[in-house]
């Protein structure tokens, strides 16, 4: 049988993957199902993206990072305008079949976890929130082990004449990314004599700016949504989440734009 449409995209399997749990249906649990599927679908398509971002910087390849960074940083903004599409669930239609997600919540994807951890915002505790013996558990604890796109950045500084301290090249990487004065210097040098390296520098702040965003937008969106509630996933909600709002995946990259 010749290639068609729905069998190249696997139509008829990604089709049957949306199942409501509740009965008598509600009406909006079929958005919430299929928002959170496509933005797993986002997940997927950005660290296959970053992984080429990390191949990239750590061969030089200033091009090759920035059009992907270009990319990503899209991709980020589609990722922030979705939230939109949920907010149009209100509190008392998500109430209606929040009881039956039980525990499960965005807490526990994988995939998220390791779009994190490849980030550098390495949070060892949160894998106990991935269930043991499952591939999301062996990825998210590969990811905790494994360089971080800003590790592979450093050794795109090192081409570019910037001696990156040793305590950073010998460092744990299951541990999160720190500011480092060393390599602010070296970045501020490199924006003010390499215009070329400054693309690359501002791509990587918008997508920065774009996470942040994403997660500004979703504790809004989890607010309006079940407001001082705890979560399904057993957190604080609100409060928990807002433990990482504000927090920047490269650092170093923010707190030199007062010396620019
Ligand atoms: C009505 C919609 C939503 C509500 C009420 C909601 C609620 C929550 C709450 C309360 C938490 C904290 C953990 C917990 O105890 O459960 C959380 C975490 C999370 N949610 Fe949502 N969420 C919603 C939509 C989404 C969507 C569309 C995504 C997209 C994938 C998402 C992804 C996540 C992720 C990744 C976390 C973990 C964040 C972190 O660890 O910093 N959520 N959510």
């Amino acid at each position: 049988m010749s290639l068609t449409y729905a069998s190249y995209l696997h139509l008829d399997e990604l089709l049957s993957l949306q199942q409501p749990r509740s009965d008598p249906p509600e009406h909006d649990e079929t958005l919430f199902i299929i928002a959170h599927q496509a933005y797993e679908l986002w997940f997927k398509l950005q660290l296959h993206e970053l992984e080429k971002i990390c191949a990239d910087l750590r061969n030089n390849r200033l091009y090759g990072a920035i059009g992907t960074f270009k990319r990503v940083r899209t991709i980020m903004k589609v990722m922030v305008e979705q939230i939109d599409i949920l907010e149009t669930l209100t509190p008392m239609s998500f109430s209606s079949f929040r009881d039956r997600l039980e525990t499960a919540s965005g807490f526990q994807s994988s995939q998220f976890r390791e779009f994190e951890f490849l980030l550098g915002y390495k949070r060892a505790d949160m894998l106990r929130f991935q269930e043991p013996g499952t591939p999301g558990h062996e990825r998210v604890a590969r990811r905790l082990r494994e360089p971080s796109v800003v590790d592979a950045f450093y050794v795109f500084l090192e081409y570019q004449g910037v001696a990156i301290p040793a305590i950073l090249r010998q460092r744990d990487l299951a541990l999160p990314t720190e500011p480092n004065e060393v390599v602010e210097d070296g970045i501020l040098r490199l924006y003010r004599t390499k215009p070329d390296l400054e693309i690359l520098f501002e791509l990587m702040t918008d997508f920065d700016e774009g996470f942040q965003e994403w997660r500004y937008r979703h504790i809004k969106l989890v607010e309006r949504s079940i407001g001082s509630k705890k979560g399904t996933g057993g957190s604080l909600g609100v409060e928990f989440l807002k433990k990482s709002l504000f927090h920047p995946v490269f650092p170093d990259l923010w707190a030199i734009r007062h010396k620019l």
